[in-house]
């Protein structure tokens, strides 16, 4: 059976860097798309006591998010607003601040159309996934 420190010997430093992140809650949370799925998932985060930084293309999102109002049926703005006043939750169209966030989740749309074929918005033709790496994202494995 493996110790403690034969574990932490085959663990990368970045993984126990962002384990103790994680337990201490210092960690800084990237949700990039900030929908039906997103938005949850980022107040959830920061309801648990992280820092959440929110990414999304769509700038009525992003401002609504700082201002404490919630486009997603399942977030009410009371809740949001709360931690957007705390400074636990913000949002930003900036992706050059990919780089900035201890781990990042995607969910933005399934850029696949009805055939498979891979789809391309015309706001953002490069797609999240591409975003990441041209920011070196923490992580991120093209
Ligand atoms: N909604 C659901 O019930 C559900 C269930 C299972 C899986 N999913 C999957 O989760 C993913 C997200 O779905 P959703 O319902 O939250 O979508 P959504 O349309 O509600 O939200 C997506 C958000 O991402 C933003 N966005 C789009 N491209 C972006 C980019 N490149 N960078 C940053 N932001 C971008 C949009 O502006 C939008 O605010 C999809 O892949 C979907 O298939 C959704």
């Amino acid at each position: 059976m493996a110790t403690d420190g034969a574990k932490g010997a085959a663990m990368g430093e970045h993984e126990a860097v962002l384990i103790a992140k994680a337990r201490d809650r210092s960690a800084l949370i990237g949700i990039v798309g900030l929908g039906y799925v997103g938005l949850p998932l980022a107040v959830e985060f920061a309801e648990a006591g992280y820092t959440v930084l929110g990414f999304d293309v769509t700038r009525r999102v992003v401002d609504g998010i700082n201002a404490g109002h919630s486009h997603v049926q399942d977030v009410p703005d009371a809740r949001l607003a709360k931690l957007a006043k705390a400074g636990k939750m913000s949002a930003t169209t900036d992706l050059a601040r990919l780089k900035e966030p201890d781990l990042v989740a995607i969910c933005v749309p399934t850029p696949l159309s009805k055939t498979h074929d891979r789809e391309r918005r015309a706001d953002d033709p490069g797609g999240a996934g591409d975003r990441a790496a041209e920011h070196d994202v923490p992580g991120h494995d093209p």
